[in-house]
């Protein structure tokens, strides 16, 4: 990552400050954007990035801080031209920074979609937009952005969340296919990593709660997810674009994408009625169950 310029969006939160350490060890100079915000999104503080930054230059790493919210185009565009100014270019955004506004379906309200989509989903596009300019007249740079197995797998109480996370990978998928003949490439982490986004485990006693939470603190913590994120970003990875990686603990995960799996062909057609008469019988088997992330990785159990 030696003379490569990153921007870490959420550079204060768990994941985004250890991977712009991980990039500053690497030799990158990097801007930490991170609004400073409560889980909700609320408050704000220039704070948080400025301290990350302080801590990667006394470590005698590059870094400015920047509290800029990537919420609209505008701002993001400013970050990525302080980038420019600052450090004279700009090679790879990650896109990192998140809030949470959970509420079940029913009941989860307009402004909670809305606050949720800002930061996730078009926070990534702002960012990836304002930087794209850039990448395809250097003709070279990566994305790396954060995605979750809320989405990818499903989780209750979490609409907003997983909505934006399954865009994010449209969003990466699509920047990858497009600006491959840019030298540009675009791959997603679906992280697990301990901080103030891991939930609590419903229907454990407080002492079972508390060794929980130990064990997740101690053997899933951020700094083993952002090798991933710096490879992602490194000319190591330069073949590959376009993917779902998982990460956790000391284990790198590579999610399938969807392919159609199985085809019913009907000579004349088919009708509502024919479909009925076949299609849940034939594919009973291949249908996909209304599992959570904690049935399907199996070290979720507790
Ligand atoms: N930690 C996990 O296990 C996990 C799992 C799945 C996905 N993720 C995703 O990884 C990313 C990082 O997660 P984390 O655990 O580090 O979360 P975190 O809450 O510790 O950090 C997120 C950071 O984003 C910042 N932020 C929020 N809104 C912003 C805005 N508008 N502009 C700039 N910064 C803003 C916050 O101030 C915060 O410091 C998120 O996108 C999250 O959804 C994390």
């Amino acid at each position: 990552m030696v003379d490569k310029v990153v921007i870490v969006t959420g550079g204060g939160g768990a994941l985004g400050k250890a991977i712009a350490a991980a990039m500053a060890a690497e030799g990158a100079s990097v801007v930490v954007n991170d609004l400073g915000v409560s889980l909700k999104g609320e408050g704000g503080s220039s704070t948080v990035a400025d301290m990350v930054a302080a801590e990667i230059t006394s470590a005698g790493g590059r870094a400015i801080g920047d509290a800029t919210s990537i919420t609209t185009f505008d701002n993001a565009q400013q970050i990525v031209q302080r980038a420019v100014d600052t450090f004279g270019r700009v090679d790879a955004v990650v896109n990192s920074a998140g809030i949470l506004r959970d509420a079940i379906f029913h009941k989860m309200e307009e402004a909670e979609f809305d606050a949720v989509m800002k930061v996730h989903l078009y926070g990534a596009w702002n960012m990836s937009r304002a930087a794209a300019p850039h990448f395809r007249q250097q003709g070279s740079g990566a994305f790396v952005h954060m995605t979750s197995a809320a989405g990818l797998i499903g989780s209750i109480g979490q609409a907003n969340y997983a909505a934006a996370k399954m865009g994010i990978v449209g969003l990466s998928r699509s920047i990858a296919m497009e600006m491959q003949r840019f030298g540009v490439r675009s791959n997603c982490i679906a992280p697990h990593a301990f901080g103030r986004m891991i939930e609590s485990v419903p229907g454990l006693s407080p002492e079972q709660q508390e060794a929980y939470m130990a064990k997740r603190r101690a053997t899933t913590r951020a700094d083993q997810v952002a090798p991933l994120a710096v490879f992602l970003c490194s000319d190591g990875a330069k073949d590959i674009s376009g993917q779902i990686f998982g990460a956790r603990g000391n284990e790198v995960y590579l999610y399938s994408q969807p392919r159609p799996i199985r085809v019913l062909q009907r000579g004349d057609g088919w009708t509502s009625q024919s479909l009925a008469s076949t299609l849940p019988g034939a594919w009973r088997s291949s249908l996909t169950p209304l599992e959570r992330t904690r049935d399907v990785f199996p070290w979720d159990a507790v």
